[in-house]
């Protein structure tokens, strides 16, 4: 049996076992029920690699479900528009992570107009890490006089200040519960039941902030060009601005993802202290390997598990046929972890970039950013981490007391147990 489906708790610095090679790709018709959520990271991985496969049939509730792994797979995914995402992910996930009205809901020309908005409003990242050094300076002198803080929370309020202060959020208008709200929507986007619609609800509170950032915007002579600006004043090809729903659900699309960039900073905080040698490279100024590193840290650790999208078309892939409208779920954390791509997927080896053309990890999706679903802040996401590793090895000192660090493949989203706490944090000169 594979490592992958031997871990219950997955120690992250386990680097011992290699999973078996996929030998032949096979179609068994039907190979479980809906253990997706009971199993999480690892389901897809236990499956391919006992079948054998890079892909296989299962029922997800009601409706089957072809999986898929692996970079062929990706690019199948993501690029040519095959697939649709309205009406693939559980409107439980969906209505806390992007909402209806997003681009991620559009497909063809409409979302190749909304995406060449957003890649040209995130092209920046100068202006966005200056505001997360800024805040995160701040924050590190009130850590300094704590006993102890807990990564995972303390980071949150730092990436959604510096979020409003790029996007050009007046102060005024922000208020202590938002950075909270933002991060708890992927917090929840794996529940089903009351805390799902009590995230639910609070997501419709930071919805009608965002409408009333909107409108604000609109209505304001202040000519800067600031992201809310610039996405209040979008006209589209047709010369229309977009409705006020829909652009306050792209702005609230553009912060909460930024918090979430908080959990891969976990991660890497976690790598540095589980990995001293790296720690000290980048401590003494070696950044040859920094984006290696980042990468590794976005391949290795659990985030997102899987990305479902329905046919377009009637498709072919591999001699499988796909009626249109079928189901088809790419499992990313089983392609970042397929051993045909990557060897020895299970230990933690940011050299392996070295050798490395284009970076292939699909946590953030695959192709090109312009045409395909791929994310637009990718770019942001990597620079965020690798300042975060600069601020963390090179900036500060700090004690990582006895605590858990256990990462859970069941639990999502994933992080160390207890957050990652610091103690005794002292600031360079
Ligand atoms: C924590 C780091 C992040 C992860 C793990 C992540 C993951 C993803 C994934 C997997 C997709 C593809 C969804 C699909 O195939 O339908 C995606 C799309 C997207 N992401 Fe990210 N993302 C992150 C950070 C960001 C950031 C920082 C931004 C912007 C500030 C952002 C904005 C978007 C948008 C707007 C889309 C939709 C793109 C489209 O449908 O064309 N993401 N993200």
């Amino acid at each position: 049996m594979s490592s992958m489906s031997s871990m219950r708790h997955w120690d992250c610095v386990d680097d011992s076992h290699a999973p078996a090679p996929v030998v032949a790709p096979a179609l068994p018709e039907f190979a479980g029920g809906l253990r997706l959520l009971h199993e999480g990271y690892g389901y897809g991985s236990k499956r391919f690699e006992q079948l054998q496969t890079d892909y296989f049939r299962a029922r997800v509730l009601t409706t089957e479900a072809v999986f898929m792994r692996g970079l062929d797979a990706a690019r199948f995914f993501y690029e040519g528009g095959h697939f649709a995402r309205h009406g693939a992910m559980p409107a439980s996930t969906t209505s806390l992570l992007q909402g209806s009205l997003s681009v991620q809901g559009l497909e063809g020309e409409a979302h190749r107009e909304r995406k060449a908005m957003l890649v040209s409003l995130l092209d920046d990242d100068a202006w966005l890490l200056e505001c997360f050094r800024r805040r995160w300076d701040q924050a590190a002198r009130h850590w300094s006089m704590a006993q102890r803080i807990v990564l995972q929370q303390e980071i949150v309020p730092v990436l959604a200040e510096a979020a409003m202060d790029w996007a050009g959020v007046p102060v005024r208008s922000r208020d202590r519960g938002r950075p909270g709200e933002l991060a708890s929507m992927v917090q929840y986007s794996g529940t089903v039941g009351p805390v799902n619609w009590a995230a639910r609800a609070r997501r419709l509170r930071t919805e009608a902030w965002a409408r009333s950032l909107i409108r604000e915007a609109r209505r304001s002579r202040d000519t800067r060009q600031t992201p809310l600006a610039r996405l209040a004043h979008h006209r589209n090809r047709s010369g229309q601005l977009l409705s006020v729903d829909t652009a306050a659900t792209e702005l609230v699309n553009l912060l909460r993802p930024v918090v979430a960039v908080g959990r891969f900073i976990v991660y890497a905080a976690l790598s540095l202290h589980r990995r001293a040698r790296w720690r000290h490279a980048f401590e003494e100024g070696d950044e040859g390997d920094l984006m290696g590193f980042v990468d590794e840290v976005r391949r290795f650790y659990p985030f997102f598990p899987i990305i479902a999208g329905r046919a377009q078309n009637d498709l072919h892939w591999r001699g499988l046929a796909l009626p249109k409208h079928s189901l088809v779920v790419l499992d990313l954390y089983a392609t970042d972890h397929d051993p045909a791509v990557w060897p020895q997927p299970m230990r933690f080896r940011p050299q392996r970039f070295r050798e490395a053309g284009d970076s292939l990890v699909v946590a953030q999706g695959l192709g090109e950013i312009e045409t395909t679903h791929h994310c637009p802040g990718e770019g942001i996401t990597r620079a965020l981490m690798a300042e975060s590793v600069r601020l963390l090895a090179r900036d500060m000192r700090y004690e990582v007391p006895a605590q858990d660090l256990r990462v859970s493949l069941r639990r999502f989203p994933s992080g160390p147990k207890d957050g990652f706490i610091m103690s005794d944090i002292r600031l360079a000169a």
